[in-house]
């Protein structure tokens, strides 16, 4: 394949759930405060993170007792930082799209063009039934997200085009008319939309209607599998090239591979096993549930599952240049973008600006060299 050589992007897990990332009982000074939220945003930017992703939960899920909700905390973190773009995560069956779009283009406008959206189709069934949902099967769950998707970006581009209809299976517009609509933003006509899940459903719909397809954890072989079936389905529905792909990992970055390893073996040693029961119960509405079996969590083992997004699986876990050549190898494979969690947010993200993005940035440019191309450099 030919390589894309536009720098790779880094963006990460907002903690705006308590308990941090992993499900385990081992030390994390992570917080999930909008005070130290605003502080670690700041710290991010300023250690070459162009996103964050703020999660979506309302109720506590096997940890994460205390949420905060992902779009009024998005455009709050949006308000105290310059150039980080903010991913507010939300299930389509709890929002209008055109409510949802008029946010959008609000926080698009107060932060200069740095609002995006997750789309996720969920997974957690007592919580949409606690709020009063009706809990879809998985397909009509992402026949949902697809119309939700499409409703959204006729109504962005209903700011050019006049006003916007659409009578759908979920949905119903009338003439409506996004005013303002988005503002003129580098590489973007409008917030960029996002896509967390991987069943064979998830694939169709990142290729018909998304702009960034969000994978958890993988090996180089399970990514690829997803790269190839995601870009097949795009080119099929006339957007050959148009999907960009982010990979989940959790870093566990340490002086020496030892220290590393010692780590990540003490999370797992420490982990809850009755929360990491009760996630692999509740995940199964997942892709597990469907007639192929494929998606996110289908085969993830106990170990996996104690990283809510199967993070250890990415194997981002050693010395600072272990982890920049490993993310330099998916880079050679189809990621444009690595989504990262860690154990102690603020300590880590420092230590990975500082040790292992110069050497990601190194490795990029020989890279390019080599097929002749000449990197600008990063900031
Ligand atoms: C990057 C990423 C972020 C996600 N964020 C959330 C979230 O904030 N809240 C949530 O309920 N589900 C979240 N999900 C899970 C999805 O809602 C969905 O259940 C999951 O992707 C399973 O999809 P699949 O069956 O297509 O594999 C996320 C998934 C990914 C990949």
């Amino acid at each position: 394949m030919t390589i894309d050589h536009e720098p790779l992007k880094f963006a990460y897990w907002v903690p705006n759930v308590s308990g941090g990332l992993v499900v385990s009982d081992i030390e994390q000074r992570t917080d999930w405060t909008y005070d130290y939220n605003v502080k670690l945003a700041q710290l991010a930017e300023n250690n070459g993170f162009d996103y964050a992703l703020s999660q979506v939960r309302y109720t506590a899920s096997y940890g994460a007792d205390q949420q905060h909700e992902s779009t009024s905390f998005s455009l709050g973190l949006l308000t105290q930082t310059e150039r980080l773009k903010v991913i507010a995560a939300v299930h389509p069956y709890f929002w209008n799209p055109a409510v949802l779009a008029k946010w959008l283009i609000t926080a698009d406008h107060i932060s200069g063009g740095r609002a995006a959206v997750n789309v996720v189709s969920g997974w957690f069934k007592g919580e949409a039934v606690d709020l009063g949902v009706r809990w879809l099967e998985h397909g009509e769950r992402y026949r949902q997200s697809e119309e939700f998707v499409r409703v959204l970006r006729g109504l962005f581009e209903s700011a050019e085009k006049g006003p916007f209809s659409h009578q759908g299976d979920f949905y119903q517009i009338h003439d409506f008319q996004l005013k303002p609509g988005p503002i003129a933003s580098e590489g973007r006509p409008h917030p960029e939309i996002f896509q967390g899940g991987n069943s064979t459903a998830a694939r169709e719909v990142a290729g018909n209607v998304i702009d960034w397809y969000f994978s958890n954890g993988k090996d180089f072989d399970g990514f690829t599998e997803q790269y190839l079936e995601v870009n097949q389905n795009a080119q099929l529905a006339g957007r050959a090239g148009a999907v960009r792909f982010g990979l989940n990992g959790f870093v566990v970055a340490r002086d020496t591979e030892q220290e590393a390893r010692d780590v990540l073996e003490e999370i797992v040693a420490k982990a809850n096993p009755d929360a990491v029961e009760g996630f692999r119960q509740a995940v199964q509405q997942a892709g597990a549930s469907t007639a192929d079996g494929k998606g996110m969590w289908a085969d993830s083992t106990f170990r996996d599952l104690v990283q809510y997004n199967d993070g250890f699986r990415t194997g981002l876990v050693g010395t600072p240049e272990q982890i920049a050549t490993r993310i330099v190898e998916y880079k050679k494979r189809g990621v444009n973008l690595f989504l990262l969690g860690f154990l102690h947010y603020l300590e880590d993200i420092e230590y990975f600006g500082a040790r292992i993005l110069p050497i990601v940035r190194e490795l990029e440019a020989e890279l390019a060299a080599k097929d002749g191309v000449a990197l600008e450099p990063v900031s």
